[in-house]
């Protein structure tokens, strides 16, 4: 009998992304505030008995995951990993509705393997501890286990340390990229500033409106921005964009780009905000949104996906 399940992939946000330091093997020690969008990719997955698994892509940001090796792609990587470290004998057919940029600073392909890894655990019946499934995320990417975890966390580490964080109040956002992807690893190593000082943000600050937390952010900041706009000056457009609407109160750029995201004091505003820039700029990707809560995520375990 096959089973089919349905995993959202939520665009991974973060507010704030401090570089601390680098590692040894070269990669670099973050303090970020990171929360969850309510808009996002959604994996489907069916168990069968032979033990072959297949990717199939629909969406409209499909065509632009087309060019490589679909083998590569690390959905199908995810799901590999897990099938010989839980020793699963079936195979899955999956399918990944591709709604987000690819390589655009908001998780992509992290949120589509960590969703793998859930929906896989669903459909083959795995009762695997977090921490083993977090140690295994981090395997296929720094920012796998923090999209696996997909709550709003201050994460540390190189992304595999979590800290759980009060909820924060619901936003009003919008998210804009120029529709061009950018490199990360080009942008860690254009980095050359001296790196910002670590536990810069209160773990124990509760907010009551996007207001206030704007306000708290504005104390930090993301150190990938200045690498990122150096080689691809559009950022600085979309930030500019994003900040010159009505009731804008913090625009900056998640991950390592391109995209960015501003909170607006009401829904409205951010509506209008996402309306005006979509009509001035029709080639960029402008998503009007919000952050997920626990009921959003409560909702998700029993198989739900994004609101249409
Ligand atoms: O782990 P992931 O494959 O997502 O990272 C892509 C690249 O981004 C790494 O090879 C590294 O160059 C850079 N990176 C980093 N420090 C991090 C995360 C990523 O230097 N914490």
């Amino acid at each position: 009998m096959s089973s089919t399940h349905t995993e959202p992939a939520p665009a991974k946000l973060n507010l704030f992304l401090h570089v601390t330091g680098r590692r040894d093997d070269g990669y670099h020690l973050l303090d970020s505030l990171v929360c969850f969008a309510d808009c996002g990719d959604v994996i489907t997955a069916t168990a069968h008995d032979d033990a072959e698994l297949t990717l199939a892509i629909t969406g409209p940001m499909a065509g632009d995951l087309g060019h490589g090796n679909i083998e590569d792609n690390l959905i199908l990587r995810a799901a590999r990993l897990l099938r010989a470290e839980a020793n699963v004998t079936q195979g899955a057919d999956l399918t990944l509705e591709k709604n987000l940029p690819v390589a655009s600073g908001i998780g992509g392909g992290s949120a589509d393997a960590a969703a793998t890894l859930r929906v896989l655990c669903r459909v083959w019946q795995l009762d695997i501890p977090t921490d083993a499934l977090e140690k295994l995320a981090l395997k296929l990417g720094a920012d796998v286990p923090v999209c696996l975890h997909g709550k709003t966390v201050l994460m540390q580490g190189i992304g595999e340390k979590l800290i759980d964080l009060p909820e924060l109040p619901s936003l009003s956002l919008v998210l804009v990229n120029p529709g061009k992807a950018v490199s990360t690893p080009e942008i860690f190593a254009a980095r050359d500033a001296a790196f910002t000082e670590e536990n810069l943000w209160d773990r124990t600050a509760k907010f009551n409106s996007g207001a206030s937390l704007a306000a708290a952010l504005q104390d930090c900041r993301n150190d990938l921005t200045l690498p990122a706009s150096g080689i691809l000056p559009e950022i600085c457009d979309v930030l500019n964009a994003l900040a010159r609407e009505d009731g804008c109160l913090l625009a900056r750029m998640s991950g390592s780009g391109a995209t960015c995201l501003a909170i607006y004091d009401t829904e409205n505003q951010a509506e209008r905000a996402a309306n005006a820039i979509a009509e001035s700029q029709p080639d960029w990707w402008v998503q009007a949104t919000g952050i997920q809560t626990m009921q959003d995520r409560a909702r998700a375990q029993i198989g739900a996906s994004f609101p249409a």
